[in-house]
């Protein structure tokens, strides 16, 4: 099979600049309608899909993302690699401050309430899919050869825990999440991650750290810092995945 990449946008990324768009496919899935049509077009030469996680505006918060549908049609449209954009807090602040990219290698999940499997209703045979490892090494590794190849910083591993939101967290709550060893901490990481596991896409993610987590810092968390970290930050998620899909 040939590989195809589709990129999930997160806030901040609801755009694809370099993508020369050809069609945008309006899907309706089992689970319901995608976040936005899937543009399909074309970066460096390759067929690229690219998804607005969050809508295009901007106007569906984490709780309420179609997950099961977004990742359904990705795969109907033959999709093989999914690199997930997510705009993370900070609770390993020293070695993932502020504008860090970061591309974790665990998950633990703190949502709740969210549809977060295929396997549900009417079914033949419970399945459980391995998710001792949730994200797929080899596009891990594509993505930190493509931060090498644009030049950038990259940080390479962490723990990324999900909230439920849309409220940020307690500092109590990033305290324990710490001790349960988050270095990162976001909303839109899970369900995503197991769904693609479930229908056996690869998926990596590459977190953009654009603020302090509750409590690490002695101000609190203003959406005016966060779009600033955004601003400049996303210019640099741009020029990895700009390498990724060459590689
Ligand atoms: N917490 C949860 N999600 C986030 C944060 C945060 O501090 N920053 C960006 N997404």
């Amino acid at each position: 099979m040939t590989k195809t990449i589709a990129i999930i946008g997160g806030t901040g990324l609801t755009e694809p600049k370099q993508l020369r768009v050809l069609t945008a496919h309006d899907i309706q899935t089992p689970y319901g309608s995608t976040s936005a049509p899937i543009l399909e077009g074309e970066m460096a030469g390759y067929r690229v899909l690219f998804l607005a996680r969050h809508g295009h505006p901007h106007r569906i918060p984490p709780h309420q993302v179609n997950y099961r549908a977004n990742i359904w049609a990705l795969q109907k449209l033959y999709v093989t690699d999914i690199i997930s954009i997510n705009a993370v807090g900070s609770i390993a602040i020293d070695a993932m401050p502020t504008r860090a990219m970061v591309v974790p290698d665990q998950i633990i999940d703190y949502t709740w309430g969210r549809i977060h499997t295929y396997f549900q209703g009417d079914m033949e045979a419970v399945k459980h899919v391995d998710f001792s490892f949730p994200y797929t090494e080899s596009l891990r590794e594509l993505l930190l050869q493509a931060a090498h190849h644009a030049g950038k910083k990259v940080v390479n591993g962490a723990v990324y825990g999900i909230t439920q939101g849309p409220r940020l967290e307690t500092a109590a709550e990033i305290t324990r999440m710490e001790r349960d060893g988050c270095d990162i901490v976001g909303m839109t990481g899970m369900p995503e991650a197991a769904l693609a596991r479930e229908l056996q896409i690869n998926y990596a993610s590459l977190g953009l750290v654009v603020n302090p987590a509750a409590g690490k810092s002695s101000s609190v968390i203003t959406l005016k810092e966060i779009q600033a970290a955004l601003d400049v930050g996303m210019t640099d998620v741009r020029d990895v995945i700009a390498q990724a899909v060459r590689l």
